[in-house]
C-alpha cells in the first residue's frame, strides 16, 4: 500500500495540472468597478476568517459563539455592513442568488447552532460552505 499512494497522488497531480494548462475556466466574468472589487475581496477574506472562527468555536463546543459569528459576519444581519444591496445590483441573477443563499444559510446555521446540538450544526455549516463553492465555481471578477 505504501508505494501505491505516491503514484496515485502523482497521477491526480498530473491530471489537475493538465486541466490547468489547458486553461479551461468556464466561470462567468463579472465586471465590477475597481473600488467594488476591492471591497468584495475584503468581504471574502472576512468570510473565510468567519468560517474559521465558527469551526474553532465548534471544536470547543461553543455553539452560541459560533451562532453569533455566523449571524453577524455572514448572516442576514451582515448585509448592511457588507454593502451587499449596493453590490448586488452589479451581479447577474445567478450570482445574486448564490449570495442570498449564502446569507440565508448562515442565518439558518445560527438558529441551528443555538439549539446546541453539534451534528445538525455541522450539517447547517456545510450548507454555508456549499454556497461559497457554488458561487466560486460559477463566477469570477478578474
Ligand atoms: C455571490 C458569490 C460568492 C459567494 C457566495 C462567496 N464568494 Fe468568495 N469570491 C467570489 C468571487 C467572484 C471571488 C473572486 C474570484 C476570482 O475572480 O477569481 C471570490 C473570492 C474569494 C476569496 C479570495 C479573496 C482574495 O483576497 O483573494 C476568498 C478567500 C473567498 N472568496 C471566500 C469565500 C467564503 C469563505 C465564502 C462563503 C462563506 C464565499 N467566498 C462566498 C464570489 C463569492
Amino acid at each position: 500500500m505504501k508505494p501505491g499512494y505516491p503514484v496515485i497522488a502523482m497521477f491526480v497531480g498530473v491530471f489537475a495540472f493538465s486541466a490547468a494548462i489547458a486553461g479551461e475556466d468556464a466561470r462567468q466574468l463579472v465586471k465590477l468597478p475597481e473600488m467594488m472589487q476591492q471591497h468584495m475581496m475584503a468581504n471574502m477574506r472576512d468570510h473565510l476568517a468567519a468560517i474559521n472562527e465558527i469551526l474553532a468555536h465548534m471544536a470547543k463546543d461553543e455553539l452560541d459563539k459560533a451562532a453569533d459569528v455566523a449571524e453577524n459576519r455572514l448572516g442576514m444581519s451582515s448585509l448592511k455592513s457588507h454593502g451587499a444591496g449596493h453590490m448586488s445590483r452589479f451581479m447577474p441573477e445567478g450570482m445574486r442568488q448564490a449570495g442570498t443563499g449564502m446569507h440565508r444559510a448562515a442565518s439558518r446555521f445560527s438558529l441551528k447552532a443555538q439549539e446546541g446540538e453539534l451534528l445538525p450544526a455541522y450539517r447547517a455549516l456545510s450548507d454555508i460552505t456549499s454556497a461559497c463553492v457554488a458561487c466560486h465555481s460559477g463566477y469570477r471578477i478578474k
